[in-house]
């Protein structure tokens, strides 16, 4: 699956030690983690993931380096219906390749997987990644107050959901 400038392809066991080193950064513990996390624990989820079904794909530039992973979970068929989410290395973010890798993922799950709804949660200190959302079409649905505890301050959680029929509607060209 390709974007203009990305490629998806299946997120490897060797690709785990990148990711360590992406979750392990001080912005992603801040917007998306908890702690730096050591290799296995980080090998553990993914084992996990992997058995509940979810869809790891990796992220590769034009260069074919890996800047990064996209993947959707909790995919629920009797629903049409799964989670997304994204990571990029560091010194890959704030040039667009975020934007491409969603809209990819996107399009397999709406297109590939037959998904009726796409969803994520964020959290509302998060603009770079809202601003990205809400560009792609996802709207957002409610709000949690004060739900999440980052770097000593509660946060809202933003959830945003995107409809088959609206991203058909913004993607038709
Ligand atoms: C969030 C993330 C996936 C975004 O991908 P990216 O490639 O860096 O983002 P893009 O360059 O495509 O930028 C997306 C949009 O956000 C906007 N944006 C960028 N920085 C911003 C900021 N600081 N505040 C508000 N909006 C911002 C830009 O306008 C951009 O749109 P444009 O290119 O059409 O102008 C990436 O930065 C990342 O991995 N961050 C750390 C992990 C994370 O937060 N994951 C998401 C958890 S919910």
């Amino acid at each position: 699956m390709t974007g203009q400038r990305v490629r998806l392809r299946p997120f490897e066991t060797e690709d785990i030690k990148e990711l360590q080193r992406w979750s392990n950064d001080p912005v992603s513990i801040l917007l998306v983690g908890r702690a730096p996390q050591a290799y296995e624990q980080i090998e553990r989820q993914i084992m996990s993931k992997r058995q509940k079904g979810d869809l790891l794909l990796a992220i590769e530039n034009e260069e074919n380096k890996l800047i990064g992973w996209v993947f959707l979970k909790d995919i629920e068929h009797e629903h049409g219906r799964a989670g997304i989410g994204i990571l990029l290395a560091p010194e890959a973010r704030g040039q667009g390749y975020g934007k491409e890798a969603m809209k990819a993922m996107i399009r397999i799950g709406f297109d590939q997987l037959r998904l009726h709804k796409i969803y994520l949660t964020t959290r509302g200190l998060n603009e770079q990644a809202i601003a990205l959302y809400k560009k792609i079409g996802f709207v957002i649905e409610g709000k949690l107050r004060e739900h999440a505890f980052c770097d000593g301050q509660y946060y809202d959680t933003y959830y945003m959901g995107m409809l088959k029929s609206e991203w058909q509607i913004s993607n038709k060209s």
